[in-house]
């Protein structure tokens, strides 16, 4: 399947769409503490994202029953908000917020921490993190996907720790999920070249045990199959004639800090 390429004037839309997205993930992060519900979060990305005009992109896709997923400790991705799932002193929660707005949708997701979880819980999350800066490292034009898959990997393992390969990121723009699956994993020089003007996430999924998950009889919560913790984190990403823009970054919508 062809891979679009967005031409400069839509840049605009979409790097309004990233920045919104992360406005949202960082206004429910900062009340994110012992106590909170994820049906909570659920509830603060509905208000914040519909006060800052956009629609939760995940609500009701492929029959998704929330506006957010919320991801807790073992659980890798697709964790189903719930009143009765409270956050304690020691857990480790990723936020991931899709949101869409003029036309375009920005993805983006990250780790809390409620209280000070342990350090293996920290461990994991730090190196998520460093995981997408190293993915994103790659991105320019002329790069190739699996130049950003391994040098995931290569940290992950580094690291003592395994990379999730049943999800991926995606290709994004006026679908939430687009064509490239983005895969983190992978060998230099391999795979789809990058080319000015696509858009897609990086979301590395890290684990502290084994790579295996799991579905939940829920058919969307994904944990690991050993029940160790797993951390993600995840931006969009578009590739410009220089390098590439965080659309989601700290930043946002493309500002300096965003740049790379
Ligand atoms: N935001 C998620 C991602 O990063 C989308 C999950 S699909 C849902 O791709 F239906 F579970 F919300
Ligand atoms: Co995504
Ligand atoms: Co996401």
């Amino acid at each position: 399947m062809a891979i679009e390429r967005f031409a400069e004037r839509d840049w605009g839309a979409l790097r309004n769409a990233g920045r919104v997205a992360s406005e949202t993930l960082a206004t429910v992060g900062a009340r994110v503490q012992a106590g909170v519900s994820t049906g909570d979060i659920d509830r603060f990305v509905r208000t914040d994202t519909r006060a800052r005009g956009g629609v939760p992109s995940q609500l009701g896709y492929h029959g998704f029953p929330a506006a957010v997923c919320t991801s807790v400790n073992d659980v890798v991705c697709h964790g189903i908000p719930s009143p009765h799932q409270l956050l304690s002193p020691g857990d480790i929660v990723n936020v991931d917020v899709t949101t869409h707005i003029g036309g375009f949708h920005g993805d983006t997701s990250r780790m809390f921490f409620v209280g000070t979880p342990g350090p293996e819980a920290r461990h994991v999350v730090s190196v998520a993190e460093r995981c997408l800066w190293a993915g994103i490292e790659q991105v320019r034009d002329g790069a190739r996907l699996g130049d950003i898959g391994a040098a995931i990997e290569e940290l992950a393992r580094q690291e003592g720790c395994s990379v999730v390969r049943d999800f991926g990121g995606h290709g994004i723009g006026r679908v939430m999920h687009a064509p490239p699956h983005v895969p983190h994993t992978g060998e230099r020089g391999r795979g789809l070249r990058l080319r000015t003007g696509m858009a897609f996430t990086i979301e590395p999924m890290i684990n502290l045990g084994s790579a295996e998950v799991i579905v939940e009889a829920d058919g969307w919560t994904v944990r690991t199959l050993d029940g160790s913790m797993s951390a993600q984190f995840e931006h969009t990403i578009l590739v410009t004639n220089d390098g590439c823009e965080v659309l989601t970054g700290p930043a946002g919508g493309g500002g300096q800090e965003g740049r790379r």
